[in-house]
Parts: C-alpha cells; structure tokens; sequence
C-alpha cells in the first residue's frame, strides 16, 4: 500500500512537471506563434493563367532576371561569383534553376512584382529613407503587368524538379544557404566546403568565405547564424514558424520571409535534423525498447518480491 502511494506522488509530480511546469517556462522563454499553413493570406492569388515559352523570353529578356541569377538547368551560369556579387548586393543571388518548386507562386509573383514587401523587409527599405532593395523590381514589359509575371512563374515552374526530387540539401541551398552556413554539413555561404591536398588552397578559400561573411554582415547587420545546432536549441516548430514569417517572433529582424512552400520547410527542416541530430532514428528505435524492457524488468521484480516475502509475513 505504501509503495503503491510513493508511485502515485512520484507519478503525479512527474506528470505535472512534464505537462504543467515545462511548457509554461518555455511559453515564458519562447514565443509560441501557431503556424499559418505556408498560406501567405497576405498575397494576392495568381488570378493569370501563365505560359512558360513567353515566361522564358521574359525572364530571359525583359525581366532582366538573368542579369542577376543563374540558371543552371537552362545552361546559364551566374554574372558573376558568389563573393563578388554579394560585395555588389551583399548576398549572393539564388540559382532560379528550382525557384519553381522551392517557392510559393503566389509569392514568387509578389516577389517579382515587389520584393521588399514579398519579403517583408518593407522596414529597411522605406521609399522616404531613399534605400530600394538590391533585387530589381519588375515594372512589366509593356503588357499587361499580372500576365507578364504569371509566364514567369510558370517558366520557372516548368523547368524545376518534381517536388519528390527536391532533396533536403537542394532545399536548404537555395532558400536559407546563401545566407547561413552549416558546419556540420560542410556548407559555407559560397558552397560545399572542398577537401585541399594544400593549406595555401584551404586558406585562400577561407579568404573567400570571409569576404563574403563581411559583405553579408554589413547588409543584414549581423551574420546570419550557423545552423548546425538550430534543430536543437529551437526546435521544429519554432524553425518552421520562423521561417514562414521572421517577424512574429523577432520584431524588426533583418531575415527576410523566405517564401518558401510547407513541402520546402519540411525538407529544410528534414535537412536541418540530419546535421544537428543524426542519432534521431536510432534513439527513437531505442526508446521503445527500453520502455519494453522497463515493464518486463517490473514484472519480475514484483513477482520476485512477492516470492521472498511470502515466507516471512
Ligand atoms: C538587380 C539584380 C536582380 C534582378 C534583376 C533580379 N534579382 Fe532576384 N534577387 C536579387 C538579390 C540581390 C536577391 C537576394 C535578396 C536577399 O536575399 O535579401 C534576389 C533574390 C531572389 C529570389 C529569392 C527570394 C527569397 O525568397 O529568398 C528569387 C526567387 C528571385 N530573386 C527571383 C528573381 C526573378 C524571377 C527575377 C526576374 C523577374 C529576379 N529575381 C531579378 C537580385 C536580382
Ligand atoms: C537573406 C538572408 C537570409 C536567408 C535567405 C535566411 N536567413 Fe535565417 N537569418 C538571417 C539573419 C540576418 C538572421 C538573424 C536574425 C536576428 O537575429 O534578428 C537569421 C536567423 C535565423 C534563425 C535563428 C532565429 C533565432 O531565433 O535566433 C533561424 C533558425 C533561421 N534564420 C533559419 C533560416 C532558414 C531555415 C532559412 C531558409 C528557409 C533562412 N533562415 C534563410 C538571414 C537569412
């Protein structure tokens, strides 16, 4: 009976810890936001049926969209390498090749249309201050505006991967990686971190890094932080609320809404859990089996007990 009393209070405490105590610290320390589903009901809805072939000439042409971007599934390289196009934006330029997927379209659209306010850094770029965003906007190309952005989009869209091959690193690389850097993964801001045979090339590609860490910083106002670890200290939820909307939960912050689709967030976040936490398969798998044995183990023991104590009651 005794025994059956000190579970209950050791149970109750726990119970009420785990459900009670903990989540109101941590509502205490970090903001909870609920998630908006990736709907950006802030956007308008594409209300233009697009047609890639214009769309292409657009991009190609008109849209200047090239000008700034690579778009290595249509064989176009960037203008101009990682370092150098961020010390004349400050941050390197996204390769369009997967824009298509990776992004909303409604989004996509807005963005074209508007960027400041698609990215909702509307704050940092105010018409009065004199500051305008470094990506071009689209004033349109002589037809009507809404179509003309459409093609574009359905442009990009038609030359991306299917969803399903969109890996977790393309993901990541291009809607957060020319902004953070993942160590675990050896990503920098200007790529895959090669192995050198010789110091003197590890060194200059440090070099590179570094510039374009400088570059980076002066635009956001501080370094966008490494993401290794970000899986742990945060947690999904937090990740994929952040990134659908920067500002819900760090007021005024330079990390633009990035605009990506909810498959996309699942995969940076998949991406983000294979660096930060490799062991999750496996202790998931062990979990199970130590509760397994834990009841097991409680079985006998009580059997055991129950065998040396009948003989000296
Ligand atoms: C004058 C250069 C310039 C032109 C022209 C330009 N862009 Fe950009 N674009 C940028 C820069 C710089 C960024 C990165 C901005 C940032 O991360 O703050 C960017 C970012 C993007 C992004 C990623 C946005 C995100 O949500 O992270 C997409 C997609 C994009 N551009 C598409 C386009 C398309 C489509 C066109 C043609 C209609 C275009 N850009 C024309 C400079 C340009
Ligand atoms: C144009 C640059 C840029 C892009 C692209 C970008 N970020 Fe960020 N990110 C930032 C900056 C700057 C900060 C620092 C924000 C601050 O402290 O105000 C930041 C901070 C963060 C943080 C930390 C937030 C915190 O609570 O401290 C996370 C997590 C994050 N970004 C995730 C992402 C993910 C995931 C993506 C891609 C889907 C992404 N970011 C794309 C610039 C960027």
């Amino acid at each position: 009976m005794k025994e059956l009393f000190i579970l209950a209070v050791v149970t109750v405490f726990t119970l009420a810890t785990y459900y009670l105590v903990e989540p109101f610290a941590h509502s205490k320390m970090h903001k909870h936001v609920e998630s908006e589903k990736f709907a950006y009901a802030d956007l308008p809805a594409l209300t233009k049926k697009g047609d890639a072939n214009r769309g292409k000439d657009l991009v190609m042409g008109a849209g200047a969209c090239t000008g700034c971007h690579a778009i290595k599934v249509a064989g176009l390289a960037a203008p101009m390498d990682p370092v150098a196009t961020a010390q004349s934006y400050g941050v390197n330029t996204p390769d369009l090749s997967n824009a298509g997927v990776v992004y909303d379209a409604k989004f996509l659209a807005a963005l074209i249309k508007n960027p400041a306010h698609a990215l909702k850094v509307e704050h940092k770029y105010d018409a009065a201050s004199g500051k305008v965003h470094p990506m071009a906007q689209f004033g349109g190309a002589g037809g009507d505006l809404d179509q003309e952005v459409a093609d574009m989009v359905a442009y990009l869209q038609s030359i991306a991967v299917k969803q399903d091959k969109l890996t977790p690193k393309m993901a990541f690389e291009t809607a957060c990686g020319r902004c953070h850097a993942m160590k675990y993964e050896n990503w920098t801001q200007i790529g895959d971190k090669p192995s050198f045979k010789m110091k003197k090339d590890e060194l200059a590609f440090d070099i590179q890094v570094i510039d374009y860490q400088d570059a980076l910083t002066k635009y956001m106002g501080k370094l966008p932080p490494d993401l290794s670890m970000y899986i742990r200290s945060r947690g999904e939820h937090y990740i994929s609320t952040f990134v659908e909307n920067p500002q819900h939960l760090i007021e005024g912050t330079a990390m633009p809404r990035v605009g990506v689709t909810a498959e996309t967030a699942e995969k940076v976040i998949e991406h983000l859990a294979d660096a930060g936490d490799t062991k999750r398969v496996e202790r998931d798998e062990v979990g199970k089996k130590v509760m397994v044995f834990i009841v097991i183990f409680a079985l006998f023991a009580y059997l055991w007990k129950r065998s040396i104590w009948k003989d000296l009651h």
